[in-house]
């Protein structure tokens, strides 16, 4: 039996990967909000919420009370700022980095970790407008955990995943709602953010292809430092190698379209 931590286990991917890993291993799954629907002997349950800095130091003694070996980390817990830059608080900018980056590199490397696998995105690429912050804080996290595996010399993947059927698009959708709504100058943007967000949410890759594909890099023994998943991913990592003055121009004629 093998030790895991999983972040983000309420829905989604980390749901399905704490489910999964969950019936020969050991799972300890953060969870905030609502209590994990989560059931097994093998689930060990741990709150954490990454907007609330003190649940951070707490999860880590209470896994550290009950293991001395951690197999894999898995960092999943993420959430998505949306809208214009320049209408969004500065708060909820903090907010983005706090959860998708800080929280989990505090909690990582309070743990005795021997692996990490971060769900990074495609959104790392940085070249999604209106999701700047998301864009920018998936990025700080490979950057981050990149350079920290090499100084600490512990095995870091970063998985770019492409759009996936998760509730992560409606709840993006709702959390965001204010500056979405209010969104003046911006309007058709923002519209069609909403309407591509609904539509990833049916259309995006299903949760059980990504982690049987999850499961088997996480069995490699030489991986990888990073894997691009989705062909909107990969297109996504090709198209971002292009000079950033020609994707610039791409991107401000689709803006440019979006709002005839
Ligand atoms: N779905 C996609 O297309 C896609 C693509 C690329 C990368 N990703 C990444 O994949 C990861 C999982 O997302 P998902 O698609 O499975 O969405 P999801 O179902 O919304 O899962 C996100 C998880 O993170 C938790 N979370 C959110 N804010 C938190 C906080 N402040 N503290 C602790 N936990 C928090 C959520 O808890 P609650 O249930 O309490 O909200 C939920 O358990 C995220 O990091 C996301 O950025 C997703």
């Amino acid at each position: 039996m093998k030790t895991y931590v999983i972040t983000g286990t309420t829905s989604g991917i980390g749901k399905s990967l704490a489910e999964e890993y969950s019936k020969h291993n050991i799972v300890f799954a953060g969870y905030r909000n609502e209590r994990l629907k989560l059931e097994g002997e093998n689930i060990i349950p741990f709150y954490i919420d990454y907007s609330k800095p003190e649940t951070i130091q707490q999860a880590i003694e209470f896994i550290n009370s009950k293991t001395k070996k951690i197999d894999t980390i898995f960092n999943v817990a993420g959430c998505v700022v949306a809208g214009a830059l320049e209408l969004i608080d500065m708060s909820e900018l903090r907010r983005q980095f706090d959860v998708n980056v800080f929280g989990a590199l505090e909690l990582t490397r309070g743990l005795p970790v021997n692996k990490v696998i971060n769900i990074s995105s495609m959104s790392s690429f940085g070249i999604y407008p209106f999701i700047a912050p998301y864009c920018a804080s998936k990025r700080a996290l490979d950057i981050l955990f990149n350079l920290y595996s090499l100084e600490s010399g512990i095995k870091v993947i970063s998985l770019k995943l492409g759009s996936i059927a998760t509730p992560i698009w409606s709840k993006s959708i709702q959390e965001n709602n204010t500056v979405l709504e209010n969104s003046k100058g911006y309007e058709a943007e923002c519209k069609y953010l909403v309407k591509n967000a609904l539509k990833n949410e049916v259309k995006g890759i299903p949760v059980n292809k990504i982690i049987t594909k999850i499961i088997k890099i996480e069995k490699l023994s030489s991986p990888k430092p990073s894997y691009t998943i989705g062909f909107d991913a990969k297109v996504t990592e090709i198209f971002s190698h292009l000079p950033q003055g020609f994707i610039n121009f791409v991107i401000e004629n689709k803006l440019k379209r979006m709002r005839k």
